[in-house]
């Protein structure tokens, strides 16, 4: 019989002789939550509680609720659950091999309501003797009844070894009933349907090819019936019949299926109706509907959990304490399903230094909260639609990406770190005509590499936008220096990766718990955290640097409300941030990164071409021709060491000069800065030239740059 766990039966403790504590009711999750950080807290209890809400009531009977050998239980009812389901709870407690069970009616309840113990061994006998267990639960599934009248009608019947086509044929001669199966594909269950706003979906489960755990998925009803639709279930370990006469009898089985319940698919992670989707497809909370996710993420077998959010505090964050950077990964890694509560957008950080500074360890630190740190990897891919999937299936979420530079050219690099951080990809031609929904994302990347962003990028002979730098943030990663009782870097180093391998994974969800359970305040720490730095960065600081603060103070509100994770005081949290900022603002300036660029570009043009590009004026046609002329240049005044005036093309200025930006907005900062002249009259930038054969032409009027001191 297939059997999932549900929620928290596999932390309950190794102990069997603890009582296992089930909340079960259509306010199961709820309460149980509040046990956690109520009773639970106050008797020191960090096991969370086993919920059945609604959810798993509907499937309640394919469900274990305790695990093996466990000895003794308390169910407590949370809200709204019906007779049948607590007689079925017991049932299974009793088979499980439950020795004592008692019902509380709340979890305040001093004295349980009804002792279930004594009737434990008549439902395990019962069991035993196979007698069934199936109660009527108000939402049942629609069996295949046989019913008698139907004995000769054809049929789709659902075995342990698949679906099978039945024509029964009465013999002539003997008048029994002959069952004629055809076989249709390996097991598979229709277990609802449901919408992603856009199309409709049906909702089926089966085994995985290795037999280890239940695959759900949504195949587009489109598709039921057509090669896609086989496709994917074939891919996906279905065994289906090739005979097109099985397949259609097949396809119209499924067609019927699908209407008891309704789900909510999705193909984006994070957030949902206040529940959270995990990389993985994992749930984390309890929504009215059910919701699938439809996506995948490479990565998505790295989202294992070793040990418990306590023991990673205990051992993970312990050693990272009081090193900056490291304290900054985790920020970025706390900030990931943050962002999405408070409608910030995504960002990434960037962490570059020479080699052994301890990067890698870094990141890892960082996505060790989520799962195995070198599974959780991605790489920075080439292609934009590559890096918008993985973007999809890690919304809300934290997206570590390979080291920069190792295997990823700067144009991989420029692709992924645009579409990465545009929000949203292009719109997409589907195949029925007209376009699907805009893929949209908002994640928290975490890169690292020997060279900044930007350096990497000009080395490639890519150009970065200054909008893409407010989004990527560069940060000089420092090395650690508090060792938290180890003798010098590498032992530290080496401790951390030890930690990680037996410690990951739990503490991001315990997280997300948290935030789920806590969304108003952990919206108002971002709130005070983006007015406190608001305050702090003085006015006259790039408009840039005002907007990467805010991105500083998510970061600050992620780790301060998160200290129940990290164990970190407050005051260090707020430390490892600013530090942190200040080693950002030391790379990027206090500026407006855009202007300077541009300053920077024209300024390198006319150092490297004044002379030799710029024919000298008065022009005399005798002189010797000048290759890919760029204008004309002139003396301000007779003075020998007067600046000089460059008349220039508009084409080199606009296609060279100002290449990469628009050239508009290039001559406007320029003109700001007073280093070309503005028109007196007239829009644009253009001017009337001297005189020269004769002739005017239009040109753009740049200065050369006084020297320091010469004005
Ligand atoms: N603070 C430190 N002091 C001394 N050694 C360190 C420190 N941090 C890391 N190391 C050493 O560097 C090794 C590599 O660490 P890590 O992989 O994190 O560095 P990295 O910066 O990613 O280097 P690379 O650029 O080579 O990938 C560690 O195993 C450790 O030996
Ligand atoms: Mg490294």
């Amino acid at each position: 019989m297939r059997s999932k766990n549900a929620p928290n039966v596999k932390y309950l403790p190794k102990d069997k002789f603890t009582e296992a504590i089930i909340f079960a009711g259509a306010d199961a999750f709820a309460h149980a939550q509040h046990w956690i950080e109520s009773e639970g807290r106050k008797a020191g209890d960090d096991i969370p509680p086993v919920y059945l809400g609604k959810k798993q009531l509907v499937e309640l009977e394919t469900l274990n609720i305790v695990d093996g050998g466990r000895q003794c239980a308390r169910v407590i009812r949370a809200g709204e659950i019906g007779e049948a389901y607590l007689t079925l709870i017991a049932r299974k407690l009793a088979i499980a091999g439950v020795k004592e069970a008692r019902l509380f009616n709340g979890m305040y309840e001093p004295k349980p309501a009804e002792d279930w113990s004594p009737r434990l061994p008549g439902y395990r006998e019962e069991a035993e003797r196979g007698e069934s267990i199936v109660i009527n639960l108000p939402v049942t599934k629609r069996e295949p009844k046989a019913d008698p009248a139907d004995e000769l009608k054809p049929r789709v019947e659902s075995r342990n070894d698949g679906l099978y086509w039945i024509t029964p044929k009465v013999d002539k001669d003997s008048g029994e009933i002959i069952n004629n199966e055809t076989w249709l594909c390996s097991p598979l269950e229709v277990v609802g349907s449901g919408s992603d706003g856009a199309e409709r979906y049906l909702v089926l489960r089966w085994r995985s090819p290795r037999g280890h755990e239940d695959i759900t998925r949504a195949i587009p009803c489109a598709d039921i019936g057509e090669r896609d639709g086989w496709r994917s279930l074939k891919a996906g370990g279905v065994n289906v019949t090739t005979k097109s006469t099985f397949r259609a009898i097949l396809a119209d089985w499924l067609q019927q299926s699908g209407a008891d319940q309704e789900w909510i698919i999705t193909h984006t992670t994070g957030w949902h109706h206040g529940a959270y989707i995990m990389p993985d497809g994992e749930v984390i909370g309890d929504p009215a509907t059910p919701i699938l996710f439809n996506g995948r993420s490479a990565a998505s077998s790295g989202y294992a959990i070793a040990g418990t959010a306590t023991t990673w505090r205990d051992s993970v964050a312990r050693l990272a304490g009081g090193n900056p950077s490291m304290m900054l990964g985790v920020a970025a890694a706390l900030s990931a399903p943050l962002i999405g509560l408070v409608g910030a957008d995504g960002f990434g950080v960037h962490l570059f230094e020479q080699s052994s500074a301890g990067k890698t360890t870094t990141a890892n630190i960082a996505s060790s909260l989520w799962g195995e740190p070198d599974a959780l990897r991605l790489t920075w891919y080439g292609t934009a639609l590559g890096i918008a999937n993985e973007a999809e299936a890690h919304n809300d979420s934290l997206l570590p990406l390979d080291e920069v530079g190792q295997g990823s050219s700067a144009k991989d690099v420029a692709t992924s770190a645009y579409t990465l951080f545009n929000g949203a990809g292009k719109l997409q031609g589907a195949k029925e005509g007209g376009n699907r929904e805009l893929k949209r994302w908002r994640t928290v990347a975490i890169s690292t590499g020997e060279m900044d962003i930007e350096t990497f990028l000009a080395a490639g002979g890519l150009k970065v936008k200054a909008g893409q730098l407010v989004r990527l943030l560069n940060i000089p990663m420092e090395k650690s220096t508090v060792f938290n009782g180890l003798p010098n870097g590498k032992a530290h180093a080496d401790a951390l990766k030890e930690a990680w391998i037996d410690n990951h994974g739990a503490a991001g969800r315990e997280w997300v718990k948290w935030l789920a359970a806590n969304q108003q305040e952990a919206k108002q720490a971002v709130r005070d955290a983006q007015t406190r730095w608001r305050g702090l960065i003085p006015a006259d600081y790039g408009e840039q640097v005002h907007r990467v603060a805010e991105r500083f103070a998510i970061l600050e509100a992620a780790l301060v409300t998160g200290a129940s994770i990290t164990g970190w005081g407050e005051q260090a949290s707020r430390d490892a941030i600013q530090h942190s900022f200040n080693a950002w603002v030391k790379e990027f300036g206090t500026g407006n990164k855009e202007h300077q660029q541009i300053i920077e570009q024209c300024e390198a043009f006319l150092n490297a071409y004044g002379l030799s590009r710029f024919a000298p004026l008065p022009y005399d046609p005798s002189s010797m021709p000048i290759r890919d002329l760029a204008g004309y240049r002139k003396r301000k005044s007779s003075h020998d060491d007067a600046p000089l005036v460059f008349y220039t093309f508009p084409a080199t200025f606009e296609k060279e000069i100002a290449q990469g930006f628009n050239a508009r907005q290039f001559a406007r900062v320029l003109a700001a800065a007073g280093l070309l002249s503005e028109p007196s009259s007239g829009r644009g930038y253009q001017q009337k030239s001297p005189r020269i054969d004769g002739r005017q032409i239009n040109v753009y009027v740049l200065h050369q740059v006084a020297e320091e001191g010469e004005e």
